[in-house]
């Protein structure tokens, strides 16, 4: 069977990184979270005082752009890779609303996208590899030998994330995990520079009504298919 690249693009909150990072178990492929890179770069801006009610100073973290340095290490009790901005594991702290509620802002910006794609084609050289995202199979890797487009609907997605959040011991109310949902699929499929949208040769899947064992089990045999056609 041929190692092969697997893409995996689709609206925030629809499940990708739970499929991505079993399926990469699954077949012992690397798995890379592209928004756990945007996320990093977010909280940097945030913990410099860049952003500031939402708006971010473009100019001053695009000048700082060369001092973040975005790393991967592998935690065996999540079983797959926590993000470290300079050194520093920050996998925690990148899921906050907080967060959650600048990284748009911050991932239209050309710059930063120029230098996390950079990396994330570095890190799919050698293929073996299933990364999560928005514009993987539309920039990153528009040859990966297989390419998921995942969706469900908005409330669907909220709810999920809201137990989520519960579940951590965040505060939060339903409606406002709703309206970051919302927000955040307007900026990432509205921006100028690679918007989210499903390339043409993308498999669409919408989990709204699938269970996480079906959709699994979808996805393991599409890159199976792929591995020996490839
Ligand atoms: O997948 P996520 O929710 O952790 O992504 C966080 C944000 O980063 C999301 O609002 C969109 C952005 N993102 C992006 O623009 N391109 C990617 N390849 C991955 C994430």
């Amino acid at each position: 069977m041929k190692s092969i690249v697997i893409a995996i693009d689709g609206h925030s909150s629809t499940g990708k990184s739970t499929v991505a990072k079993k399926l990469a178990s699954e077949l012992g492929y690397k798995y890379v979270d592209t928004g756990a890179m945007y996320r990093a770069v977010t909280l940097f801006a945030m913990r410099n005082n860049w952003i500031v009610d939402g708006e971010v100073d473009d100019s001053k973290l695009i000048d700082h752009l060369p001092e973040i340095k975005i790393n991967f290490e592998y935690n065996p009790k999540a079983g797959s890779n926590d993000v470290l901005l300079n050194g520093e594991n920050v996998e925690k702290e990148i899921r906050t609303m907080e967060v959650s509620g600048n990284v748009s802002s911050v991932a239209k910006i050309d710059e930063v996208r120029e230098k996390l794609v950079q990396i994330q084609k570095e890190l799919g050289e050698e293929k073996g590899i299933v990364m999560d995202g928005r514009d993987i199979g539309s920039v990153v890797f528009p040859e990966a030998e297989l390419k998921i487009f995942m969706t469900a609907s908005a409330n669907i997605r909220a709810q999920r994330r809201y137990n989520e959040l519960k579940e951590k011991g965040e505060d939060i109310n339903f409606e406002e995990v709703l309206k970051n949902v919302q927000h955040r699929d307007d900026i990432d499929s509205n921006r100028k520079n690679s918007p989210l949208i499903q390339s043409e040769d993308a498999i669409k899947i919408d989990n709204s009504n699938l269970s996480q064992e079906e959709q699994f089990a979808k996805i393991l045999n599409l890159a199976k298919e792929k591995m020996i056609s490839a």
